[in-house]
């Protein structure tokens, strides 16, 4: 763990009586003597204690209470303009050996991260409270779960953890006396000095780390108070950590929705879905079916994360660690996302989003037409055509997914549920076609490998790029990510039945520059061909990039999409398809020889069927 713990001085860690973990006591203790806050207060995580942080928040401007009657117990935040995003080039993943991050990572030597956390944490909570969060991802003692205990000076951090996760006295209670927990610490690099004002959202301006030691399971994050950066439980613990943890242990940690699709006829089946981040995890993930596809429902367990394993059967199966969603404000609507509208009607924090006169809240793509007169996410007045966006793109709200409508029955069955079938996908103008499915497990693995999207406003850069993102994963895989790839691989081998895989792709673009597929509720008529497919039933046609539906084999009722558009939207055009291969090897070049055998094979397939 962190430093050689010091548990035989006193115990200064302010612990509840519901906690009897001497390590966890003495490690909190230690944190508090090198970060020097003002007072320590532990989460129960009950409803009384999220209102007393939010109204603490009120008061001191770092939230402003919405209006009650339009959007009861909910909340705006505007962050400060430099914190605002997921900051990758500020993530590091620091094993003893350089090579055991792999080519995707950085990567700076532990001694010396070590040294530079005691130089940021030193007194970095002075004048702030310390709030302590033990938190658990995945049903509180189930065997799949995992605990961590988040140390953070940010209140907006604490509330925001327990809608996110399952924090408080049960977890605490759980750990027993000598349990395993990730520690985790978090500041947001702004200690409160004589003569320092507080600001409603203090970071630091100068220096932002996230850092993780995968060897000891620990995690440090300083100087920013956003999303992924700040909660560590999601990126930090459920994928970074998590995904070392399942290599270790034999399963996988996910960047992936989890939905449930039932038919018409009474089949259900479970599909997880990795996306980079900002392209439409969410949206599919809590789905309406189309008013022309009658009596096809759709469920959500998940919708950022997910947790696999091979089950008894043979099969493999899904949890969802989270138990909230820090999802994208902008582009959400009662037309795009009505499950999330409705899960937004109270109890939400918005962050970063505009304000409407009579205090609700606006983003771009909310409703058709904007209101006259807004105030933007930085606190400014804004009217329509003033030429800035009113919400940052990546403006966030958070809520618990008990509040959505479409939530699956076993949506907190720690069991999971059993996956049919994985899609990959991503923002690809062009060449990608709309759904092709792979042949067998391996060419599967490398559909996932060489998945590749424009980048979005949900981290700092440039936005708009295509970059290679395997598995959507890039972020978040805390190891080798060859290492990575034939983890993948060993599960398939280990699965009776394993998952049919498919690439998919929503975002491709006409001559005219305007997407070519409506997406949105219309994604169903894909995922219904390929629960068929699942099921040995529909047809398809070879393809380089896959196998790919005739047009006669969607469902195209109550959708009058032209014959020629669809053409357009499967098309795989042999040059362009050659080029794309061969973009591989930016990737697969840093790999390198940790790259698997089956994917070079694969990939050999692939060129001699071109
Ligand atoms: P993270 O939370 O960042 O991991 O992302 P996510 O994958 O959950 O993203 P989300 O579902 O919130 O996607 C947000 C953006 O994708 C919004 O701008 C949506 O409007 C857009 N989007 C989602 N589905 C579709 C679709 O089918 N077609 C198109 N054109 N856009 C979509
Ligand atoms: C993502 O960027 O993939 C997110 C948002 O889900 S954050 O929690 O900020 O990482
Ligand atoms: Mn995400």
């Amino acid at each position: 763990m962190i430093e050689p713990t010091r548990t035989s001085g006193p115990d200064l860690s302010g612990a509840p009586d519901w906690v009897s973990h001497r390590g966890l006591r003495g490690w909190v203790t230690d944190v508090a003597r090198r970060v020097r806050p003002d007072r320590i207060a532990w989460l129960d995580g009950s409803r009384a204690e999220f209102d007393r942080l939010c109204d603490g928040m009120v008061a001191r401007g770092t939230l402003l209470r919405l209006s009650p009657r339009l959007r009861p117990r909910s909340f705006l935040a505007r962050s400060d303009p430099t914190d605002v995003a997921r900051m990758e080039d500020r993530t590091f993943v620091c094993p003893e050996r350089r090579e055991d991050a792999g080519p995707t990572n950085n990567w700076i030597a532990p001694d010396e991260m070590r040294a530079t956390l005691r130089r940021l944490f030193d007194g970095a909570m002075r004048g702030r409270t310390m709030y302590v969060v033990p938190f658990s991802m995945g049903p509180v003692g189930s065997p799949a779960a995992q605990v961590g205990v988040e140390l953070t000076d940010s209140p907006y951090v604490a509330a925001s953890m327990t809608v996110m996760t399952r924090v408080g006295r049960a977890v605490g209670e759980g750990l027993g006396a000598d349990g395993p927990f990730v520690p985790c610490v978090h500041s947001v690099g702004m200690p409160l000095d004589a003569g320092v004002e507080d600001v409603p959202w203090p970071c630091n301006p100068v220096e932002k780390w996230i850092v993780h030691f995968p060897e000891t399971r620990e995690i440090w994050s300083f100087g920013s108070g956003y999303g992924g950066n700040a909660l560590l439980g999601k990126k930090c613990l459920a994928l970074r950590i998590a995904s070392v943890m399942g290599r270790d242990a034999g399963w996988l940690a996910e960047h992936m929705l989890i939905v449930g699709v039932e038919s018409p006829a009474g089949e259900k089946r479970f599909v997880c879905a990795a996306f980079p981040s900002a392209c439409g995890k969410t949206n599919l993930a809590m789905l309406v079916p189309p008013a022309s596809m009658p009596g096809w429902k759709v469920t959500t367990v998940g919708e950022d994360i997910a947790w696999l394993r091979p089950g008894a059967d043979g099969r493999l199966r899904a949890m969802n660690p989270e138990t909230g969603v820090f999802g994208v404000a902008p582009g959400t609507s009662r037309h795009t996302n009505p499950n999330a509208m409705e899960m937004l009607r109270e109890g939400a924090i918005f962050t970063n989003v505009a304000l409407t006169p009579d205090g609700d809240v606006w983003w771009e793509g909310m409703t058709e037409t904007p209101p006259d007169r807004l105030i933007d996410w930085r606190g400014a007045a804004w009217t329509p055509g003033c030429g800035r966006p009113a919400a940052h793109p990546n403006a966030r709200f958070t809520a618990p997914l008990s509040q959505c409508p479409s939530m699956d029955a076993a949506w907190e069955d720690p069991d999971g549920v059993p996956v049919s079938a994985f899609l990959f996908g991503g923002r690809r103008a062009t060449t990608v076609p709309l759904v092709a499915q792979a042949r067998d497990w391996a060419e599967g693995v490398h559909f996932g490998a060489t998945l590749a999207s424009e980048t979005t406003a949900a981290t700092t850069g440039q936005a708009g790029v295509v970059r290679r993102d395997p598995m959507a994963m890039l972020a978040f895989c805390g190891y080798d990510v060859g290492d990575y790839l034939a983890h993948w691989l060993r599960i398939g081998e280990r699965l009776a039945a394993p998952p049919e895989v498919f690439r998919v792709n929503w975002f491709r673009r006409g001559a005219d520059g305007a997407f070519l597929w409506p997406g949105y509720a219309e994604n169903l008529r894909v995922v219904a061909w390929v629960l068929d497919r699942c099921a040995g039933r529909a047809g398809a046609i070879d393809t380089a990039a896959g196998r790919v539906p005739r047009h006669e084999d969607l469902d195209w009722t109550g959708l009058p999409l032209p014959r020629e558009r669809f053409d357009e939207l499967t098309r795989v055009d042999p040059a362009a398809w050659r080029e794309e291969v061969s973009s591989h090897s930016d990737l697969f070049g840093r790999i390198g020889d940790r790259l698997p055998a089956a994917l070079r094979e694969a990939e050999e397939h692939v060129l001699s069927r071109l």
